[in-house]
């Protein structure tokens, strides 16, 4: 018989940007993951509302999408007295600790960020705040001595930086930062857009192909049941060829608990699947639709609950501020 050790949670970090409303990608590429592993990891959560503003922004939305994207995690089940959830702007600590690494960071490096390069060559004027978004970044990962961050490809790039940050950091300084690793969240289905199944879900220009988390019945049905398909009679799983079907069963299968391969014989034609991924989407939403009504009714509540979560938040990082600053030669 071998006996293992118990091992210690793991400190997982999640970041959420509110500059949009959060859709079924988001759900079911980063939210639920995140709440089954809040019993298993020790789980921080925060608003990077801060990282919001590196581009051209509406005050007004950034608060108001701050509060509803808190209230929809709560909605969605995030437990506050198990995992941490804060708005990063409300821990003063994270631009702390980001100057400190940016005495830390190439300029070349910020500058040959494949993300700042397409979205600098999309703008007129580019902010200084969107060369060291990743290192505002780095500072969110840092400051927690996060292990890991589960992130989809269009971050890879910045937790690489990251680590390359925090290795420089203590080596020349001294060990001062835990060393983290990106991995990719073990239960998540990375969904398409329904109107063009070849981009993510959320990152396409107008919402037509995008289910928001608050969307009513009678939109889902609408957005669901025009999904693009393909010319084919057959309901096939082939992501290569068929992306639009095979966004639908990987959707179904998410809501389900299946996997869209072998959802794919269940269903004579497009028809029959559509409807039940309408049935299979609305049944996961409407109860966090319901939940996130009610919490709405009462801003008071999550407002308290984002400032509890930035007092825990201070208490965790003090520490790390603290080592930075003795060893990168501070009067701490
Ligand atoms: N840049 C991330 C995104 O656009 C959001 C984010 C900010 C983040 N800080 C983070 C994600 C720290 C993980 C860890 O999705």
């Amino acid at each position: 018989m071998t006996v293992t050790a118990p091992t210690r949670p793991k400190r997982r970090l999640t970041g959420l940007k509110p500059t949009g409303h959060l859709q079924l990608g988001n759900l079911l590429g980063a939210i639920r993951p995140m709440i089954q592993e809040q019993y298993r990891s020790d789980t921080i959560a925060f608003l990077a509302d801060l990282h919001a503003l590196t581009v051209e922004h509406d005050p007004g939305a950034i608060r108001a999408r701050t509060l509803e994207q808190a209230t929809a995690l709560l909605a969605a089940g995030l437990d506050p007295d198990r995992a941490l959830l804060y708005a990063q702007s409300q821990v003063p600590e994270h631009t702390e600790l980001h100057f400190l690494l940016e005495c830390a960071t190439g300029y070349g490096e910020a500058h040959r960020m494949i993300q700042f390069k397409e979205k600098a060559a999309a703008q007129e004027h580019v902010r200084l705040s969107l060369l060291s978004y990743p290192v505002l970044m780095a500072a969110d990962v840092l400051l927690h001595d996060t292990e890991e961050v589960p992130v989809g490809e269009d971050q890879r790039q910045h937790m690489e930086l990251t680590r390359t940050i925090a290795l420089r950091f203590n080596a020349r300084y001294g060990p001062t930062f835990t060393v983290p690793v990106g991995v990719a969240p073990e239960v998540a289905a990375r969904v398409m857009d329904l109107a063009e199944p070849r981009s993510k879900m959320g990152k396409t220009g107008n919402g037509a192909g995008v289910i928001f988390l608050l969307d009513p019945p009678e939109v889902i049905r609408r957005k669901v049941m025009r999904a693009i398909t393909d010319s084919h009679r057959t309901v096939g799983y082939e992501p290569e060829f068929r992306p639009g079907v095979a966004n639908l069963l990987t959707i179904l299968a998410a809501c389900v608990g299946s996997t869209p391969a072998a959802l794919a014989g269940d269903f004579p034609s497009y028809g029959p699947l559509k409807r039940a991924v309408v049935e299979a989407v609305d049944g996961l939403l409407r109860p966090i639709r319901t939940r996130y009504k009610e919490l709405a009714r009462d801003p008071g509540y999550v407002n308290r609950v984002l400032e509890e979560g930035a007092e825990r938040a201070r208490d965790s990082a003090a520490g790390t501020v603290h080592r930075a600053k003795r060893a990168i030669g501070l009067l701490a």
